[in-house]
């Protein structure tokens, strides 16, 4: 069995953390906890919640700092200890850095590893424009990368829906870049100072980032 690891995968839009996060599910048990997922999940509800969500992550912006520790320390707490967390698009501020060693810290928890994917931001634009998911499961394709085995079928569910995501057009996933270079990439230096950051290549194939991840993890 894997050893119990909380991680987080960090890096700009379309640099794979959910491709990856979702393998990792898979082929450890791990829980993936994206906040992005989170609030699409409100803003599906319609929840007071979901409301906010809606209009900050059409503009690109970034959710509330505290209010997004509150609404993932809600599921961190759903989450029995045994089990290994992925944050997925979490921390993307300083102040949310703060807010994670809380979280982890009041539920007995440590963070193992930081690992960035390192990315050419030019090549995100067409990764995220031409990505959709199965409405029914929610397994990633890619017009170009990564289409289902069956055109039209997702390989997972056998479902024949698929949606694109609205913030997915290219003005907004500008934004959301400007809001990573300029909120996110500053908390780099601060898990490089606790020797959590290991980079990888994310620009390979999507294997070859598995198999770069599975190597920080080790067994
Ligand atoms: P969120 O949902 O977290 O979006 P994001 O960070 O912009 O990241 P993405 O989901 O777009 O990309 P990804 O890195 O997961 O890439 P993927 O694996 O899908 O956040 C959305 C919004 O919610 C934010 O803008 C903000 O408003 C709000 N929000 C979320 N968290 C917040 C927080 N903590 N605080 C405040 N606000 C928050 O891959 C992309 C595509 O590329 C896929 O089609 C995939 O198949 C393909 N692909 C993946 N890897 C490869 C590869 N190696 N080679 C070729 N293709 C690949």
């Amino acid at each position: 069995m894997s050893k119990t690891l909380n991680i987080i995968l960090l890096g700009p839009p379309g640099a794979g953390k959910g491709t990856q996060a979702g393998l990792l599910v898979d082929t450890r048990g791990m829980v993936q906890l994206s906040t992005g997922d989170i609030l699409r999940a409100a803003v599906k509800a319609g929840t007071p919640v979901g409301k906010m969500a809606d209009e900050i992550m059409k503009a690109g912006k970034l959710f509330p700092d505290e209010l997004m520790a509150e609404i993932l320390g809600e599921h961190m707490d759903a989450i029995p200890l045994e089990k290994g967390l992925i944050f997925d698009g979490y921390p993307r501020t300083a102040p949310q850095v703060e807010l994670l060693d809380g979280l982890l810290a009041s539920r007995g928890r440590k963070l193992d590893h930081v690992v960035e994917l390192v990315v050419d931001e030019d090549a995100l634009v067409e990764r995220i424009v031409g990505r959709f998911t199965c409405a029914s499961c929610g397994e990633g394709y890619h017009d170009t990368f990564k289409q289902p085995a069956r055109p039209g079928v997702c390989d997972k569910c056998g479902s024949t829906e698929f949606k694109r995501r609205p913030d997915d057009n290219e003005e907004t996933v500008r934004t959301r870049m400007a809001e990573y270079r300029a909120k996110t990439e500053p908390i780099l230096p601060i898990y490089q100072a606790r020797g959590l950051v290991s980079r990888v290549d994310g620009m390979a194939d999507i294997d070859d980032v598995t198999k770069a991840i599975a190597d920080i993890l080790g067994a």
